[in-house]
This record gives C-alpha cells, structure tokens and sequence, in this order.
C-alpha cells in the first residue's frame, strides 16, 4: 500500500484510435482515409523524423494503386473491428472506467463529400458505444485522430482549404445527434500541435503539393482551420448535447533547459510556451501576441474570416487532455551532442534519463511537472489521456509475458500523477496507450507494443489476431481495483 490518493470518480482505462486498431479499412461502405496509406517503416533510423514521417504524392498514388495489407499494416489493424466485444470483456475484467476511442471520419462520410452518412458505419459504433455502456465503461470519443478521407487530402489540399470546415462539422453533427445519451466526453483533434512535425498524419498535406517558401504559412492557414473547426464543434456539442464535455488535446513536450545558462533557461520557456500555443487557443479563446509576432516577423499572413475572433472566444473547451510519453532538452548549442528520439521529434540526450528500445526518453518526474504546469497555466480539469513504453514482448516457454518493465514504467507514472494530485492538481483520469497492441503510429510496426493484452500479430501481419493476457494486465486490474493505492 501507498499514500496515494486519487478522486473516487477518477476515471481509468486505456486509449486506443480506430485507425490502428479497426483494419476492416475497405468494407461495410468504408472510404480510405490517410491512415490507409501510411506504410511499414521496419529498418528507418528512428531519429530521422523526416524517414519517419515523410510523405509524397508518388507514396500516395501507389498507395491507392495496391490493397496490399502487409506493407500498409494500419488496413488490417488488430481487426477490433470484428473483435471488439471480446476486446471489451477483457476491459471490463481489469476495471476500466473509460476507453478512449476515435470515430472514424471515412466509415461515416466515405469522402467526406456525401450527403448521406453511412448507415452501416454509423451502426457500428453505436454498437460499440452500447456495449462499452453495458459493461459500465465510459466511451472517450475523439473526433480526428489522423484519419482524414484520403479524398479530403487530394481534392482540398488538406486542411488548407476552408471548406474542410463545413465538410468536419458535417460528420461531427451526425455523431453528435446519433451518439447522444451514449457519449458524454469528447475530443477534437488529436496531437493538434503536431501539424509541424508531421503535416499529413494531422492536416492531411502533402508537402510537394505546395511550394517550399509557402510551406510554414500553409501550415499556420491549415491550423487555424482546425481551430476554427474545433470551436465550432464545441459549440455544436453543447447544442446538441447539453452537459457533454469537450476537450483539446495536445503532445505535452515538456522542455528542460540544458543547464542553468540563462540564454538555455529561455530557450526552453519558449520552447514550452510554443508547446502551450495549441491550448492557449483552444483554453484561453484567442492566439498570443508572440505567435502574431512570429507571423509578422516572419511575413506570414493568415486569412481570418470576419466571425473566426468570435467564434475562438466564444468556444473554449471545458478540459485539457494530452499525451506525455517523454520530456527534451532545449540547448543553443545542439552541435556533436548525443541525441534520442520520440514522438515529439529528436532532441538532445538527457544525461540522467533512460530510454526506450525505441529511443524515447523516459520520464516520469516529467509528468507531475507537466500536470503542475498546465494546470497553474489553465485551472481547467486535465486528462492525461495517452502515455505508455512501447516494447517488443517476449512470449516466454510456457506462453506467458512478463513484461515488468512496463509494469515498472507505469508505477512511476502513476505515482507522478499522484504526486500532482497531492499538489492541487485536478486530474479527470489516465488512459494509457495502446491498452491492447496496436499498429504503430510511426513505424507502423506491431512490434512496438504497449499494451495489456498481447496480440498475436507480427509486422508483416502473421498471426492469429488471438489476444493473450500479459502480467501487466493483473497488476493493473489491481491498481484499478484499489483506485490507485496497490502499485
Ligand atoms: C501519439 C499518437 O503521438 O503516440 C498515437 O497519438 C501513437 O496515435 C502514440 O500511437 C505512440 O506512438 P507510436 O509511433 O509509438 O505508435
């Protein structure tokens, strides 16, 4: 037994998105989305974001030329599609209060464009919402979790052109009036501060469809649709949906200084205040001075339309969720020094940190400051709905993992979050990632495993798609069970 103490109603689960959970990616009326075409990066140097991420329009037309499921692994998914009600069985054993979930753009609107949803999309995720509620879990639905139409991204250049506004709102209404009375919480866009790091997982842009010099511009003229796009979502939610919760969702990418040199120390307040950007607009209704300055300095100019002021302002959001799975270094002087990588693009080493198999930064510290953070900056209610250590599990001899490093990893995670607590802070609840093994975001590995559960899939998609208990499923159905006390 511990001292920590979380809330009685604090809401515990796990995160998943249907992209890389789902597969079924071409059945039951299903257009392809953006995920569709994101391909299996087994041997790419895991610090070359760019290798990680890029992405061409050749990339994309042979994409759409092959149904191949092998080298584009997020088509197959873990097939959640036709598993879920086991999936929620074993969710259900370890206790889960919640499970986040994304709801799927193209199995909705397969283009985006139609006028008609698709009923069949539609049937499935009340099927899936009905039996999360039968087994006492609280869906957490997202709504853009980097699975953009493909035609979206083709015939609107992404995000970019203000259209995608109407189209989103669109698919969010339908949701919104079939899923009433199913879903209370709700999230817009997924990781929003990532349009830079990985413009066509989030905005769905192909970098070669504009030109080099624009590209930054592009960029801030495709976010802004989004927070548009998200307000309004916010605004329709609470119209339809009265006593719904609405939040933003943003990678925290806690930055250290590198040491105390003041020039280091400030480096790094404006690296985590550039992080804070995306929740400023979104929490605080409106965008800081610094980043009209940076557009000014910088000659970028975005077109605003005569209400977007008002509607911004008008349209916060009731909490703040994020993803944490590691913290950087900020250093004016990156040059010859060891470097990691991560979700949040690759930064100098931190010298009193372990990393991942996969070169991710391992930081529990790092949470409670991210909490303590956020909230002295918000005083709104904070989820931390992803964090989790991706692994290549062994299945032992007699068909057990033991993977207790992850049951180590989460230990010091929840403890973190327990210390925020003690600090004031008010957390809503903690879904870690990938609760059961799911696709990779990045790589599009299966390999790098987070989950409680064990599919049995390789990443050329070999296996029998059989779920197996790991040792971190018990341990956590303890946690669950004795509301954070039994670590
Ligand atoms: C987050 C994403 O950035 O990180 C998830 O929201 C993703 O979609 C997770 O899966 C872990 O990243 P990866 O690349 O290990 O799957």
């Amino acid at each position: 037994m511990n001292k920590n103490k979380f809330p009685e109603n604090f809401l515990w689960g796990g995160a998943t998105a249907a992209n890389q959970c789902e597969g079924a990616w071409n059945i039951d009326g299903k257009g392809i989305s953006i995920a569709d075409c994101t391909r299996l990066k087994k041997n790419v140097n895991k610090k070359d974001y760019k290798a990680l991420h890029g992405i061409t329009s050749e990339d994309i037309k042979r994409a759409m030329e092959t149904e191949d499921t092998v080298e584009y692994p997020k088509r197959h998914g873990i097939d959640f599609y036709h598993h879920y009600k086991e999936d929620l069985d074993l969710f259900q054993e370890m206790g889960f209060k919640t499970l986040r979930v994304s709801i799927q753009w193209t199995r909705i609107y397969p283009t985006g464009i139609e006028n008609t949803p698709n009923e069949i999309g539609l049937k499935f995720y009340e099927n899936l919402f009905k039996e999360m509620k039968k087994r006492n879990i609280e869906p957490l639905v997202t709504l853009h979790h980097y699975e953009l139409p493909l035609y979206i991204c083709n015939n609107y250049q992404g995000w970019y052109q203000r259209e995608v506004i109407d189209l989103f709102l669109k698919f969010c209404k339908t949701v919104f009036n079939r899923y009433k009375g199913l879903v209370k919480y709700w999230l817009t866009f997924n990781e929003i501060d990532s349009v830079f790091r990985h413009p066509f997982t989030t905005l769905g842009m192909v970098p070669d469809r504009f030109p080099e010099e624009k590209f930054e511009e592009v960029v801030y003229q495709s976010l802004h649709h989004q927070f548009v796009a998200s307000a309004l979502a916010t605004k329709c939610l609470r119209e339809i949906i009265p006593g719904a919760q609405m939040g933003c969702m943003i990678t925290k990418t806690l930055s250290y200084p590198e040491n105390c040199h003041p020039e280091n120390v400030l480096l790094a307040l404006k690296d985590n205040r550039k992080n804070h950007f995306y929740s400023d607009v979104q929490v605080r209704g409106e965008y800081p001075q610094h980043i009209l300055n940076e557009w000014k300095r910088k000659g970028i100019n975005i077109v605003f339309e005569k209400e977007d002021i008002k509607i911004l302002k008008e349209n916060t959001v009731d909490f703040v969720s994020f993803s944490y799975y590691m913290s950087k270094i900020s250093s004016i002087n990156e040059e010859g020094k060891e470097r990691v990588s991560g979700n949040i693009s690759s930064s100098v080493k931190n010298p009193f940190l372990a990393i991942t198999e996969w070169d991710w930064q391992i930081d529990p510290v790092g949470l409670t400051t991210s909490l303590i953070e956020l909230y002295d900056r918000y005083e709104k209610p904070l989820f931390i709905v992803e964090n989790g250590l991706g692994y290549n599990d062994n299945i032992e001899a007699d068909g057990t993992i033991r993977d207790d490093y992850r049951i180590q990893y989460f230990k010091e995670h929840i403890c973190a979050i327990a210390e925020a607590i003690e600090e004031g802070v008010e957390v809503m609840g903690y879904t870690p990632w990938g609760c059961i093994d799911l696709v990779s975001m990045s790589t599009c590995q299966m390999s790098k495993r987070y989950g409680f559960i064990y599919v049995d899939l390789d990443d050329e998609g070999r296996g029998t798609y059989k779920r197996i208990k790991k040792k971190s499923f018990d341990w956590y159905k303890e946690v669950i069970e004795s509301n954070g006390k039994n670590l």
